[in-house]
């Protein structure tokens, strides 16, 4: 769906990739930009910046709250107008722990934020976009949703829930003969200050601006399912090609070739 004369709601859009592809949505001709994130320092700052390209509302919302969403939703129709694209952008890791050291509530938090709530959103917006017959969800996983990976494997558990519940639901509505549409991103990992410390033996981390570009072209060419991932052109076929490798090759490959399983040892995430 192209984004001109459309309204854009972004989750976590006031920060990292989702403050990015806010711009480029306003830059592209978006008539309102509505950002919802938990962080109202950001989301002031976002709108000082991007008011200037156009319409912008910024409302704070924890996400991962099911009466919060429902309320804030009611509130954006009433202000703002009918949601035409969905980003469900906002996420969070907590720790490069090893599983046996996490405790209870990162998994609660990790699976509310990344995997609940874009379920929560979508589940507002949806069906206004099914009887209009019209709109977009696009989804951000990760490429840890497609791959395993140690020391973020809540991580990894709630985007590879996110993955199958976000295509899950494009071939629901195909199936439904609907106008609606479903994409989602599995991008590798970028330089957002997200993933502080990370390091990648192989593949280069992406840079910000260039995946909050390839995902809004995504959007408008109607992508079901976009894995980014420097220098191969198809890395989800890539990924799913070598998963029929026997599993000790397939880890050796990840760990001692391409060294994804050791990019968290050296992980701090963002200092506050
Ligand atoms: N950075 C990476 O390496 C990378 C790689 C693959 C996928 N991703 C995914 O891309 C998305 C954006 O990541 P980013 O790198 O731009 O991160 P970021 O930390 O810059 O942005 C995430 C935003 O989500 C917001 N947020 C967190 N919890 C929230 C909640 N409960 N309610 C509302 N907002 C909340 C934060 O305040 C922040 O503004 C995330 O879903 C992330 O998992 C990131």
């Amino acid at each position: 769906m192209k984004l001109k004369d459309r309204i854009v709601l972004i989750t976590g859009g006031a920060s990292g990739i989702g403050r990015i592809m806010g711009e480029i949505a306003l830059k592209k001709g978006a008539s309102a930009l509505v950002i919802w994130d938990i962080n109202q320092e950001n989301i002031d700052a976002t709108i000082g910046e991007l008011k200037a390209f156009g319409k912008v509302a910024g409302y704070r919302v924890d996400v991962s709250n099911y009466d919060t969403v429902a309320e804030s939703y009611a509130q954006v129709k009433s202000e703002v107008g009918d949601v035409d694209i969905l980003i469900n952008c906002a996420g969070i890791i907590t720790s490069n722990k090893t599983f046996d050291l996490c405790s209870a509530e990162e998994m609660d938090r990790t699976i509310k934020v990344n995997t609940l709530a874009p379920m929560y959103v979508a589940r507002q917006v949806l069906p206004d976009m099914i009887a209009r017959n019209s709109g977009h969800i696009c989804n951000i996983a990760s490429a840890g949703g497609m791959l395993p990976n140690p020391k973020m494997s809540i991580y990894s558990a709630s985007k590879w829930a996110a993955v199958g519940w976000s295509d899950s639901v494009r071939i629901e509505l195909k199936e439904m003969k609907s106008q609606v549409r479903v994409t989602t991103i599995c991008p590798y990992f970028i330089t957002t200050g997200m993933f502080d410390g990370v390091k990648s033996k192989v593949f280069p981390l992406l840079k910000p601006q260039e995946v909050a570009e390839r995902i809004i072209r995504a959007i408008e060419g109607n992508k079901k399912m976009l894995m980014l991932m420097k220098w191969i052109p198809q890395p989800h076929h890539f990924i799913r090609l070598l998963q029929v490798l026997p599993m000790n090759v397939f880890d050796w490959l990840m760990s001692d070739v391409l060294g994804i399983y050791h990019a968290m040892d050296n992980f701090t995430g963002r200092k506050k």
